[in-house]
Parts: C-alpha cells; structure tokens; sequence
C-alpha cells in the first residue's frame, strides 16, 4: 500500500472513533470514506455496536452492505448523529470541494442531516484557495443542461460535461442526472459563487460545502492532523 492508501486509512481510523453506540450514520462516498465503512463495519461484529448508516450513494449501499452494516433511511432517519465523508479538496476554513464521485447531492443532504460531519483527507486535497486545479462539480437537469452551461460560463467557469468511461456519452447520477465539471480557477469567495451557481435554474446541487465540515482529519505521511472549524 502506498503512503496515500496509508494516510486515508489513517484518517479514516480516527473519524470512527466518533461513532457510538446507538448512532445513526451518514456513509460518504469515495475511496477515502470506504476504510471508514470497513473499519465501522469491523466494530459492529467485534463490539455488537447497535448503529444503523444512511448510504450516500448505491456504491457506498453495497459497502455497507458488504461489511455487515444495517442501513436506513432519511425517511426513518431525519437527524443524523454524525456524517462521516471524503472530500476533493478543502480549505483551512474547512470550506470542501466534493463530488468528484458524482455523489455530491445525496452527501450535501446527508451532510445537512447530522449533528456532527467529519470529513477524512490524505494531505494532497489541502489547498490554500479552494478551485486551484480542482473542478466545481455541479448536478443539473438534463433538461436544463445547454441553458445552465451558458449560465454558468457567462459567470467565468469553464465547463465540461462529465463523460463516463465504460458507455457512451453522460455520466448519469444515482438521481437520473448529469454532471458539469466546472473550472473557475482560484475561488475568492466559495460562498458567493456558491450562493450564484445554486441561482441558475436546472442546477440540483454544487459541490461546494461552504461551513458544512465541523472536523477534518487529514493523513499524512506519518500521522493524522485534526482541522476543527472555528
Ligand atoms: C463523491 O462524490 C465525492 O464527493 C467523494 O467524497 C470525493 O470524491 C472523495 O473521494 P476519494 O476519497 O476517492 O478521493
């Protein structure tokens, strides 16, 4: 396993000792997040722990699957205790950019459910301006796709449909949509623009999680920094 495996799986280990009995948990996406999902699910056999996870994506709903965790519902569940997640990239205000998975709306949701969201990084997302070589991933509506492009762009964002890799044409989303990988470069304002891409009607949801992540433990080569938000 090379050092970056080792580094979020690190920080992943210490975002679920925030898991406690009786817990209902909302399960990120991604790689990062995966070691978090394992290790839970490790502590539900060995400890008998009664949590029941709230999956982001139908990745992470075999996941959990896979690794013995019972899952639920927003339905069932409205309030969250604690959201664990990865990110593509964050700030020191533990500002996120996320959904490079394709994920970003249910996590936004979930992330929005919990008391607590902790998020889990190796080093290498850490950026002094959110947007530095890091697209904006947004979920629009097929049907607003050529109107919200336009919009986006004449706000100064490059934007590329996302593609997907084994089929032709659009990446579709786990809610029937397309993403819109968008370039702004360095984000002055994460909020602001934020605040204008959510403005542009067909938009479901951006990846920006602006003062969304109470914790971030990030892994380095060694060991595991804990970023609070002030
Ligand atoms: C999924 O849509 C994303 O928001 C992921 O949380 C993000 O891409 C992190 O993934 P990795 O842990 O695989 O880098």
């Amino acid at each position: 396993m090379g050092w970056r495996e080792e580094a979020k799986k690190r920080a992943s280990m210490e975002a679920v000792k925030h898991v406690k009995d009786g817990f209902t948990i909302g399960l990120g996406s991604g790689s990062t997040v995966a070691y978090a999902i394992q290790e839970i699910g490790k502590r539900v056999q060995q400890e008998e722990l009664r949590i029941l996870g709230v999956p982001t994506s139908h990745q992470t709903m075999m996941l959990a699957v896979h690794w013995g965790i019972p899952t639920t519902t927003l339905n069932e569940h409205p309030q969250l205790d604690l959201a664990i997640d990865g990110t593509d990239q964050f700030d020191r205000q533990l500002n996120l950019i996320k959904g490079l998975g394709g994920a970003l709306t249910r996590e936004k949701i979930v992330a929005s459910a919990t008391s607590q969201f902790v998020v889990v990084a190796d080093q290498t997302k850490l950026a002094e301006k959110l947007g530095t070589d890091c697209v904006v991933p947004v979920e629009v509506l097929p049907f607003a796709f050529p109107t919200a492009t336009s919009k986006m762009q004449a706000i100064g964002g490059k934007t590329i449909l996302r593609k997907a890799k084994s089929k032709v044409g659009p990446v579709v989303t786990d809610n029937g949509n397309f993403i819109v990988d968008v370039s702004f470069g360095e984000i002055s304002s994460p909020k602001r623009l934020d605040s204008k891409l959510q403005a542009i009607p067909g938009v479901i949801e951006t990846g920006l999680f602006i003062e969304m992540a109470d914790i971030v433990y990030v892994g380095t080569q060694t060991t595991v920094e804990r970023l609070e938000r002030e």
